[in-house]
């Protein structure tokens, strides 16, 4: 086999990877009005004491990632006041603000600083702007 063709085989297998990886759980979408709250559920739940979940915050046009919880604790204190983890490992988000949309992602540490168990639980929260 030449090198082109070795390399279009990996770049295959690579996109075949990458797509199992995110079609574990589908991306939920969640719609709410600007000044209302929202319950972003997490999806991949490992310890129902929540010790394993964390969430991350993507703003999509900025691309920059915030952890918004680890353990099961409200780490950001941007948005502490605004923010909380529900006995389900689920993220309530009060008092939403237009730029609170963007990608939410749920995820399992089963060891503190360990890797990630499973995939992304993922949602997608749209702030609908009011009237
Ligand atoms: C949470 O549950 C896990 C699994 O049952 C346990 O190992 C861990 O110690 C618990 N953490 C806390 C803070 O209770």
């Amino acid at each position: 086999m030449n090198n082109s063709k070795l390399t279009a085989l990996l770049l295959l297998l690579i996109t075949a990877h990458l797509y199992t990886g995110v079609s574990a759980y589908d991306t939920v979408g969640v719609y709410s009005p600007v000044g209302d709250h929202a319950t972003l559920q997490c999806a991949n739940v490992v310890h129902p004491n929540c010790s394993s979940t964390t969430w991350n915050y993507e703003n999509r046009g900025s691309r920059s990632v915030t952890e918004l919880v680890a353990d099961g604790k409200v780490t950001d204190p941007q948005r502490a006041e605004r923010l909380r983890v529900e006995s389900d490992c689920s993220l309530h988000i009060s008092d939403l603000h237009p730029e609170d949309a963007g990608l939410y992602t749920c995820r399992q540490y089963l060891i503190e600083d360990g890797s990630q168990h499973g995939e992304d639980a993922p949602v997608l929260l749209s702030v609908l702007s009011s009237k």
